[in-house]
């Protein structure tokens, strides 16, 4: 044993590491809880009497020996410079880290919401899975409606109409929970992701997010919906776009209008987005149906309203000229990082 000890004595005294591994690998050896001094403590036990005593001293002092030796090591490792280790060239750019920057739906939606927080309206969201009654029923789509068919709707239970769930084709769905739920007035708007069975494409996506909006109050009229959505495209848009309502049919408003603004990308001359007409879909509304109102106990002799909704993908669209609606869910860090980051 003392042997052995005299040998590691020597060889600690000559150890001088050139860098951190050999000083770990050190630590391991010696100081290790599998390592030398570990070892010939285990072997102390099975030593006489007579020679514990002699070995006792020896062993603690080899022991303190090993460890005074590693920390004064690591101390002065940790002391010096990094580069004299690592070789560091301080004069490289460093590495930098980059800030995620917001999503564009992200962006626009938020855009969308502070335009109409502007003017009074509250935030409201719903659940994704829907039953019939909120999705279709309630909405006045009658039974035979195509939209109720399997080919637009996911239906994650179909059992006869009324008792069928599923996942919801757009917000409007909100709309009915809330009405259901408050005394008028409401003035809100409902941001949210809905689904459609489409096949994948450049064009269209199996889900895509929706902001709707709904104001119910005594005496609102068609006048205050086109008030409002004039201001609205105003405020996300500019000044100079043309503005334009085209009746169209949605059973839960009545009258019901699609709104078109001038091709945001040549501002009206004719171009690739706008099919070369000048105009540009933006969000379909109308009035809301008073069968919709009474659906949600609401007195539709006292009460009137409009709803509007729109694709937020498409505004996002028609902002940034994102022309493959696929690029919104793939995640791609080069697609996303070309919108600003937002300070948190
Ligand atoms: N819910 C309609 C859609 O998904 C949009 C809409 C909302 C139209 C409110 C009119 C009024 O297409």
């Amino acid at each position: 044993m003392q042997e052995h000890i005299d040998k590691y004595t020597s060889e600690i005294d000559g150890f001088s590491p050139a860098n951190h591994d050999e000083l770990e690998s050190f630590r391991i050896k010696f100081l290790g809880t599998k390592g030398i001094i570990k070892d010939l403590f285990e072997q102390f036990k099975t030593v006489t009497a007579e020679e514990k005593r002699v070995f006792g001293k020896v062993l603690n002092q080899f022991k303190q020996l090993a460890e005074t030796k590693y920390n004064e090591l690591k101390e002065s490792f940790d002391l010096q410079p990094a580069t004299q280790n690592a070789q560091i060239d301080l004069t490289l750019p460093g590495e930098g880290f980059e800030i995620g920057s917001r999503h564009p739906l992200t962006l626009v939606r938020n855009e969308i919401i502070d335009i109409f927080k502007r003017l009074g309206f509250v935030v409201a969201e719903g659940p994704e899975i829907e039953d019939d009654w909120h999705n279709f029923s309630a909405l006045n789509f009658p039974e035979e409606h195509p939209a109720r068919d399997m080919q637009d709707t996911f239906f994650i239970k179909k059992n006869n109409g009324k008792d069928d769930i599923a996942l919801r084709t757009h917000t409007s769905s909100v709309q009915v929970r809330m009405m259901e739920n408050g005394k008028p007035p409401f003035r809100a708007i409902m941001p949210g992701r809905v689904y459609r069975n489409e096949a994948i494409s450049a064009r269209a996506h199996c889900f895509f997010h929706q902001v709707e909006g709904l104001y119910v109050d005594e005496n609102v009229s068609f006048a205050d919906l086109k008030q409002t959505l004039y201001h609205f495209v105003k405020e996300l848009y500019g000044e100079d776009f043309k503005v334009r309502f085209r009746p169209s049919y949605f059973p839960f408003t009545e009258p019901s209008a699609e709104m078109d603004i001038s091709c945001t990308i040549c501002k009206g001359a004719g171009c690739n987005m706008c099919k070369y007409s000048g105009w540009v879909e933006i969000l379909g509304c109308g009035m809301v149906d008073p069968n919709v109102l009474e659906n949600c106990g609401i007195d539709s002799k006292k009460y009137t309203g409009f709803a509007f909704g729109m694709g937020i993908e498409r505004i996002a669209n028609l902002k940034y000229v994102i022309r493959d609606l696929r690029l919104f869910s793939e995640n791609d860090t080069r697609f996303l990082k070309q919108f600003q980051p937002e300070v948190i």
